[in-house]
């Protein structure tokens, strides 16, 4: 029996970029796309330095790339500030008093922060910084809500070549406590509340529980941003508007080495602790900023939106040092996306002009959920780009997406990357790469993606096997924090030479990439392996489906038995006979054994906190097991009480 992954499922619609979008491309057709990529690969240290070029250097580098596999040190001899590529660069021309940040909360409040501007604010909380103790190296914990000073802190952390790891506002303070002690934190940047959905986070509040029994951080600065009264611990708590009367403006940002930390990342494995992802300046930041000047076609005068959180890896390159580094002006929103209606981001969309917008699929589920009429109400003309991150998206979100925001007129670039990739890594060029809705299309220049089987051989067209990248790339994390060993295991011992990207993808005859979900998560029914994507795409085709997962249940004839977790769309009953209908449809889509042996109807499915559906409780449900490992990481517990509820 064959262990590659089987496709019953082909794509053919394909959408080409239009002549007009090509025509102000700066990659203008799919055959430049294949020369550059070629040549990229063919000498990859001369293309990446080529690129680096575009980066402001305090000192050239020596060596490009310096390779003791895993280990990779880019641009070596070289120094740099990533902060100073961000801001100080762009003060001498138009872009001083062109809008950096613009940002609104979930309560209606509004920002503008030009260049200038934030490239003072950055001074003050730099300094800050320095006056609380922190030393270049040592690393600062970043727990603030969506807001305009969460960048500022990462980007005052850079400037003093103080390592940020910032932590999602959702987590609670037993993942601040895990990542604190993990990383060593010294510092810890919070406020005493954020806004979600109307209510208040009580983040001050989760730090201080988080830092019972905690002995290395000597510093809690709290930014005031819903003013509530909050516990101050004397000594160690400091606010940081009144912090910001005793320091001044002016900060130069100080060379560091190329390979000089910039930020630690936690992500959740499947399993065990989180990794702490480490991306180091000069590689990192060139990652996001040469995937932000082609993927996002970026001009002087967009308006982009990424509306991830900061505390994502999306948020951090997509955010701050791709699109600052690049001069661009970035729009930022605070809150959920259906407060006060389900029609806020077109709202925001339409007050904006927003050209270019950048979000998950998932959030693309909700909208198509919520109806087609919360788009209809605003104007969207503005939008040229649009762009998709984080799961593979079903074609039919695709499909949605296209019309309803699109307008038939915008491409959609869906790309592929991780927390660990830095930057994107399969992705279309808008002007040049014709998308087909569920895939992430062709790799970036320099990156050398494949296919293999168990025995690391390159599969044929249409064969399903193992995501690799062959060859290092400046992005890439340099290590897990603190660990050695586990980076090797996780990333460099599964297929010999290559780094493993967990995912199982095919790529068609026209050398596209289609990711089928994790490897981990792949279903082996009576010998057959079926991606995830495949029947959750086929799943989510049938009109009354709003979202859903498959497992694997233990089976005694097929090996494993398919459970479909599924959400219907707002309003449809759930019903045995629309359980057997969607049955019937998978098995018309896909074929016979796709077919769920039970569907199970759900509210809600389990999240983590950016959207990714958790197949490994599923599994635990499915198959009747209690639930247990890191559930930590979960967006709404209270799902997974139901779910279990379901069960019983
Ligand atoms: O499985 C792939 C999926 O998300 C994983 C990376 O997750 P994370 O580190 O949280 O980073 C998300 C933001 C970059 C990948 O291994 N994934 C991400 N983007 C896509 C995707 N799967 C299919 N298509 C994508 N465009």
């Amino acid at each position: 029996m064959s262990s590659n992954i089987e496709t019953h499922q082909i794509e053919t619609r394909v959408f080409k970029p239009s002549k007009d979008f090509s025509k102000t491309s700066l990659v203008g057709s799919l055959a430049e796309y294949k020369k550059l990529h070629a040549a990229s690969l063919k000498a990859p240290a001369k293309f990446w330095a080529g690129q680096a070029a575009d980066l402001f250097w305090r000192k050239k580098w020596k060596t490009v790339l310096d390779w003791k596999p895993p280990f990779a040190k880019w641009f070596v001899g070289g120094q740099l500030n990533a902060s100073e590529n961000c801001l100080d660069r762009h003060l001498d021309g138009p872009r001083r008093n062109k809008a950096a940040i613009i940002w609104e909360g979930e309560p209606g409040e509004k920002r503008v922060l030009t260049y200038q501007q934030l490239h003072r604010e950055v001074c003050v909380f730099a300094n800050i910084l320095k006056r609380n103790g922190a030393k270049k190296g040592d690393r600062v914990i970043i727990y603030l809500p969506h807001i305009p000073e969460a960048a500022i802190a990462m980007l005052a952390c850079a400037r003093i070549g103080a390592v940020h790891s910032v932590i999602f506002g959702g987590f609670s303070s037993t993942s601040i406590r895990d990542r604190i002690e993990d990383c060593g934190a010294t510092l810890v940047v919070t406020a005493d509340a954020g806004y979600r959905r109307g209510q208040t986070v009580t983040l001050k509040q989760n730090v201080d529980q988080a830092l019972e029994g905690v002995t290395t951080v000597k510093r809690v600065i709290v930014f005031r941003r819903a003013g509530l009264d909050i516990h101050i611990q004397e000594g160690r708590d400091v606010w940081w508007h009144r912090e910001a009367e005793y320091v001044s403006a002016d900060c130069p940002a100080v060379a560091l080495d190329s390979e000089h930390p910039l930020f630690i990342l936690y992500t959740s494995g499947s399993t065990g602790k989180p990794k702490g992802i480490l991306h180091t300046t000069a590689g990192y930041l060139l990652g996001a900023v040469i995937t932000t000047k082609y993927v996002f076609d970026l001009k002087e005068n967009d308006t982009y939106w990424c509306t991830a959180d900061i505390g994502w890896i999306t948020g951090h390159s997509y955010i701050v040092y791709g699109p600052l580094a690049s001069g661009a002006t970035v729009l930022m929103y605070e809150g959920a996306p259906n407060w006060p209606q389900p029609d806020r981001f077109w709202k925001i969309v339409a007050e904006y002009g927003v050209t270019i917008l950048y979000t998950a699929p998932t959030a693309i589920r909700a909208f198509m959920k919520w109806g087609d009429e919360w788009p209809k109400k605003h104007d969207l003309s503005s939008l040229r780009l649009l762009g998709t991150v984080g799961e593979p998206i079903n074609p039919e979100a695709w499909i949605w997406y296209h019309k309803n925001i699109g307008a038939e007129r915008c491409p959609i670039v869906d790309t592929w990357w991780q927390t660990e990739t830095g930057a994107m890594m399969i992705t279309p060029l808008p002007g040049a790469i014709p998308a087909k809705p569920g895939t992430a299309t062709l790799p970036f220049f320099g990156i050398d993606a494949a296919i293999v089987d168990d025995k690391g051989q390159e599969v044929g067209p249409n064969e399903g096997g193992k995501l690799v990248i062959r060859k290092p790339w400046p992005s890439m994390l340099r290590t897990i924090y603190g660990d050695k060993a586990r980076y090797k295991q996780a990333y460099w011992s599964e297929v010999k030479g290559c780094y493993f990207t967990g995912d199982g993808a095919r790529r068609d005859k026209d050398g596209y990439f289609w990711i089928v979900g994790r490897i981990d998560d792949v279903l082996n029914v009576a010998g057959h392996r079926l991606g995830t994507a495949e029947v959750e795409s086929a799943l989510v085709g049938h009109d009354d489906v709003a979202e859903a997962a498959v497992v694997g249940r233990p089976d005694e004839m097929k090996g494993q038995a398919v459970v479909a977790f599924v959400t219907l769309r707002n309003g449809i009953p759930a019903t045995k006979e629309l359980a057997e209908k969607i049955r019937k449809h998978v098995g018309n889509v896909i074929g016979p054994i796709a077919k769920p042996d039970e569907i199970r109807f759900t509210e809600a499915l389990p999240k983590t906190r950016s959207g990714k559906i958790m197949r490994r409780l599923l599994k635990q449900i499915a198959s009747g097991q209690a639930v247990t490992g890191d559930t930590t990481t979960l967006e709404d517990l209270s799902v997974l009480a139901k779910l279990k509820q379901g069960d019983e």
